[in-house]
């Protein structure tokens, strides 16, 4: 609107200037033709009337003279006649003549044009013609034309003109407010896509729209600045700290606030023995985030799942954490499900549909209308939260997980200006592979309402760009990686997930002797005995069979291991409700149990310790730091943690990681053994390598993969997000400015 009053007021105001000009010059212009029109006429009646008037005038006959000119005042516009004599004689005069018309005053004027005078009656126009006898002068005919019709019609052409500007005003005003509108929304577009970065080539190859060149250049530019700033920003900060990230939010993100959503929660409370606990869940993302929500402060959402989580709550089911003793640094808002909910959205679509269609480890998906129902009606609930707890119409909203694939969208509807991070920690599958899922598209479409989508791996973001080109249809930007969907943009980016650095758990756990000796004594270990960690939710994508395979094997090939080396296998409780896993409970036990009957030695440790339970972080970490070996073989995994974690333990650089292939952290952590978990005697292989390798070696190795979980830990990992989401953000701002 604002834009077309632009155009339209000045439009409006030129065109007035324009007829007010323009009225008194038509108006002359009038007068002028009617002066020309009426003195022909007087001619043409002078001429006629001219010899007759001289018969009349020589008989004497005034009478008849007068009742002539009184029949020639007929004619309608003929307003007077009078016969001056040149003798000076009194005139004949019809009695219309105005009386400031006098003979005297008119000798000798039929030599000159016809004059316009005022009378009585309104503006008149007199003519003189002279009457000659034989040559001589004897008299002047005076024709009096009257004028008012003249005004009349000037009053009537000044309100045509009126009306004619008006009309032409608007219509030329519309023309080009429609044509400045397409124009415009042609420039905003071009604008739009060089700000992207998705350039204004068009596949004929040419450049559109050609006026945006000379501008196109000037905001490459300034974009290109924007993005050495960030990265010059980015490289510098070789060590990112929860400081680093507080900056981060302050000056890039000026104090916006961060709203974390997720499924699971990072503090549960549970009613247990007429008091209430709080524990940590056993779950990357919460490793990963905790230490990010610390630092940023905002609002975590996720299911209140405790037994005791309800009466931990306000009245806006938020709660402060972390819980005393540990000084608040965020909030956590409770989302509430009921048993049917849970049962549909977490154990029924995320966990037996999206969970194995995810990773390859050959369970079969399980995909029911009724589960995807309330997956969407849960999604439903979390997005309304999030929406709930936003105090600004623009914030950074960071959604986890396949459980929360709709959130995006739902969340892009109800705040558009939102920055959505959404960040999927688990593998994507190839696009036959999720395409088995028959909501396939409305789940790219919800994760497509995201302004950045994350995943651990280069692989991963290649698996989901091929999914969409394949599945639905969206442009594909595979230099910038990017997906333009229902006209907005989604970058897909890698940002391989980490853990804190230095861990804050460090602090209340002793030293790496004092950590070994008690370890040694809960299991009644002797001095010496070698020993490995396995530690992991007891999830069939774990590789816990293949591992404790890879032991009973080691035990085969190199007999001296028996007796000498214990294999401690944390395993956390979960999903428990599933078949899947109730099953899977069931062969690891079996496998453990067979392995230490068979290599049962008298007064011997057994080969195999299983502790199905849930640990605290500080009892985990308390394992790392006793092992001489740490086994990660996932079977496919999106990046594991685990393996970060027993690293961030080891500030003694001693231990071996011994780490599948499968996983997105042995991308980052070649030095690791390295190993397929489906090759059983590679796996044993490495476990022997691993228990003979020298301290020299051990060190050298851990050195290395500290270095590079201190440079890329968790602030980090969340820090580029932010600082993409700035940039984002900015390049938005500039984009609006120039609109
Ligand atoms: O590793 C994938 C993941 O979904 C994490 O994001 C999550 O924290 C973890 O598995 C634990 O799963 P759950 O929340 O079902 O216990």
């Amino acid at each position: 609107m604002r834009l077309s009053l632009r155009f339209v007021v000045p439009l409006l105001l030129a065109l007035g200037l324009l007829g007010y000009g323009v009225v008194p010059l038509v108006d002359r212009m009038i007068l002028g033709w009617f002066v020309r029109d009426l003195d022909v006429r007087a001619t043409l009646v002078a001429n006629n009337a001219r010899e007759r008037a001289h018969d009349l005038f020589r008989g004497h006959d005034r009478r008849k003279l007068l009742q002539y000119f009184s029949r020639l005042t007929e004619d309608q516009r003929v307003f007077a006649v009078a016969y001056c004599p040149a003798d000076g004689s009194a005139p004949v005069a019809t009695a219309s003549l105005p009386n400031n018309i006098h003979c005297a005053d008119l000798k000798n004027a039929a030599k000159s044009p016809p004059r316009v005078l005022a009378s009585p009656s309104g503006p008149v126009l007199v003519s003189v013609r002279s009457i000659a006898d034989d040559g001589q002068p004897i008299g002047e005919l005076v024709l009096v034309h009257d004028l008012s019709i003249v005004a009349r019609r000037s009053a009537e052409t000044r309100k045509y003109i009126f009306y004619l500007f008006v009309g032409l005003g608007f219509t030329i005003a519309l023309i080009t407010v429609i044509i400045a509108q397409l124009s415009w929304r042609g420039w905003v577009h071009g604008l739009r896509a060089v700000v992207r970065g998705e350039g204004l080539l068009r596949p004929g190859g040419a450049l559109e729209p050609p006026e945006l060149r000379p501008i196109a250049r000037d905001v490459r530019a300034l974009i290109r600045e924007l993005e050495t700033a960030r990265r010059a920003r980015d490289e510098d900060q070789v060590a990112w700290a929860p400081e680093t990230l507080r900056t981060v939010l302050h000056d890039d993100l000026r104090g916006q606030e961060v709203i974390v959503v997720s499924n699971r929660e990072p503090y549960i409370h549970e009613r247990a023995a007429g008091r209430v606990r709080v524990t940590r869940p056993a779950s990357g993302l919460v490793t990963a985030l905790e230490p990010v929500m610390r630092a940023c402060s905002g609002t975590w959402i996720a299911h209140g799942g405790g037994s005791g989580d309800r009466e931990t709550v306000d009245r806006h089911d938020r709660l402060d954490v972390p819980p005393p003793p540990e000084t608040p640094a965020y909030q956590l808002r409770r989302v509430w499900l009921t048993e049917q909910e849970e049962s549909g959205y977490y154990y029924g679509f995320a966990n037996e549909g999206l969970w194995p269609l995810c990773h390859i480890a050959h369970v079969r998906p399980v995909f029911r209308s009724a589960d995807w129902e309330q997956y969407a009606k849960v999604n439903a609930a979390f997005a309304k939260a999030a929406h709930e707890e936003a105090r600004s119409d623009d914030p950074i909203v960071l959604v986890h997980d396949y459980h929360l694939a709709l959130v995006p969208r739902m969340l892009r509807e109800m705040m558009p200006a939102a920055t959505i991070i959404t960040f999927w920690h688990i593998p994507w599958p190839n696009p036959e592979a999720f395409a088995i899922c028959p909501w396939r598209e409305e789940l790219l479409d919800g994760l497509l309402g995201s302004s950045i989508l994350g995943f651990h791996t280069q692989f991963h973001c290649n698996n989901f760009v091929d999914t969409v080109e394949r599945l639905i249809e969206a442009r594909v930007d595979r230099e910038l990686f990017s997906v333009t969907h229902k006209g907005a943009l989604t970058s897909v980016k890698r940002y391989p997930i980490s853990v804190e650095w230095p861990s804050s758990v460090a602090a209340s756990v002793g030293t790496v002797d004092c950590c070994r000796a008690e370890v040694r004594r809960r299991h009644g270990l002797p001095e010496g005995q070698a020993l490995g960690v396995g530690i992991d939710r007891l999830d069939y994508t774990k590789g816990i069979e293949e591992r404790l395979r890879a032991v009973e094997r080691l035990l085969e090939m190199r007999p001296e291991w028996v007796g000498r080396f214990t294999f401690v296998q944390i395993g956390a409780p979960t999903r428990a409700r599933i078949e899947q896993y109730q099953q899977y409970d069931e062969r690891v036990r079996a496998l453990a149990g067979r392995l230490n009957e068979r290599f049962a030695e008298k007064d011997r440790p057994p080969p195999v310790v299983l502790c199905i339970q849930h640990h605290q972080p500080e009892q985990v970490y308390e394992y790392y730091r006793a092992a001489d070996v740490c086994m990660v073989t996932s079977l496919h995994d999106g990046m594991n943690l685990v393996a970060k974690e027993f690293v961030s333990a080891r500030d003694d650089e001693r231990g071996v990681l011994i780490l599948s292939q499968f996983t997105g952290a042995s991308r980052e952590l070649p030095e690791a053994l390295i190993v397929n978990p489906y090759d059983t005697d590679q796996c044993a292989t490495a476990l022997h390598v691993a228990l003979s390798m020298p301290a020299a070696d051990q060190r050298a190795r851990m050195r290395l993969m500290r270095g590079l979980v201190r440079e890329f830990n968790v602030y980090r990992w969340a820090g580029r997000m932010l600082l993409d989401a700035a940039h984002m953000r900015r390049r938005d701002r500039v984009l609006e400015r120039w609109a």
